[in-house]
């Protein structure tokens, strides 16, 4: 079967076939753009949501674990939820309680929720669901890379299940936690460079790239027209991070990095890519946290990742209007 999505102003975004969803395993820390990529994740035709791995990043475990669940039951969301790692591999804890506030998710207010994370650590999940798979299982990681090291870590037979990574983190240029780090991968990078060094077929969404999907109050407006739960959700979350991107930031308003990795999976050809080899920081200088990314091969070292470097915004942004549509 196949779908085809129009915007509100008919326009045609794109085909997409269903039968062949793309099944993936969304690792979060939410997290206001975290929520969003779940309500993408779990709505659009084209992908099939197993599961959400949960990881302490923009907040702690105990914060980013409910907040998961909290999305998940205001969209209506029947997917298993999964509370991972507390702590990074080997550094000390930092949240980015300046951009996503005390939750890590203010905002909305959501109802008391009886909904609970189910019994067994994400880890654990991870590693049983991609032995038990035919390898077609894509991994999403849009938070700290603690969940996936670690499974890589603890079975390494998960190496060659893992069909690729799709991950938001690192940058071609500026950070954002410092001046050489973006948050993801400052948050754990001794996890971030288990992964890049794992040899599974990684692809990159970077700061570079990620910072420019603001979601300026027009693109607020417009999604509140959808006159649905999630385009109600869409507007208190990203009104949120509006004034702090911008007072912490600079940033005329909060982009909505981790919905990229969906966005790239649903329909790759809104983004132009480049193969590269990157190579995370874990030397503990001024660089702590930086991934290099050898655009031009000076290196000669054979590429890793295939990472981002342009979007085509009005198409992204269509995607995501016609994707909220089809809540009720
Ligand atoms: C990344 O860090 C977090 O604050 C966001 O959720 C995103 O995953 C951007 O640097
Ligand atoms: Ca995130």
């Amino acid at each position: 079967m196949i779908v085809e999505c129009y915007t509100e102003n008919n326009n045609r975004t794109g085909k997409f076939k269903t039968m062949n969803r793309t099944k993936i395993i969304l690792d979060c820390d939410p997290g206001h753009d975290d929520a969003i990529a779940i309500m993408i994740a779990a709505k659009h035709p084209a992908i099939e949501l197993l599961g959400i791995t949960a990881v302490a990043g923009n907040q702690t475990l105990d914060k980013t674990l409910p907040n998961a669940l909290n999305v998940a039951e205001c969209l209506g969301i029947d997917v298993p939820i999964y509370g991972g790692m507390s702590l990074p591999m080997v550094r000390d804890q930092i949240v980015a309680e300046n951009i996503h506030g005390v939750s890590g998710m203010d905002g909305p207010v959501f109802p008391p929720n009886a909904r609970k994370a189910e019994p067994i650590h994400a880890v654990t999940y991870i590693i049983n669901t991609l032995l038990e798979s035919d390898g077609d299982i894509t991994l999403v990681p849009v938070g700290p890379l603690s969940n996936i090291a670690m499974a890589m870590r603890m079975e390494p037979r998960i190496l060659p299940k893992i069909k690729q990574i799709v991950l938001m983190g690192g940058s071609t240029g500026h950070g954002n936690a410092t001046a050489a780090a973006e948050f993801n991968f400052y948050a754990d990078p001794e996890a971030a460079s288990v992964v890049f060094r794992s040899g599974v077929p990684i692809v990159m969404m970077g700061l570079n790239l990620t910072d420019q999907t603001i979601c300026t109050p027009d693109i607020i407006e417009r999604i509140k027209k959808t006159d649905n739960k999630a385009g109600k959700l869409f507007g208190e979350l990203m009104r949120f991070t509006l004034e702090t991107q911008r007072i912490h930031n600079g940033l005329a308003a909060g982009p909505v990095h981790d919905v990229t990795c969906i966005a790239y999976l649903i329909d790759p050809s809104i983004f132009e890519m480049k193969e590269m080899y990157v190579q995370i920081d874990t030397a503990g200088s001024a660089g702590y946290g930086g991934s290099f990314c050898d655009s031009w091969g000076c290196s000669k070292k054979k590429a890793n990742a295939l990472v981002g470097v342009s979007i085509d915004l009005d198409r992204f942004w269509n995607l995501i209007e016609e994707t909220i549509r089809y809540y009720h």
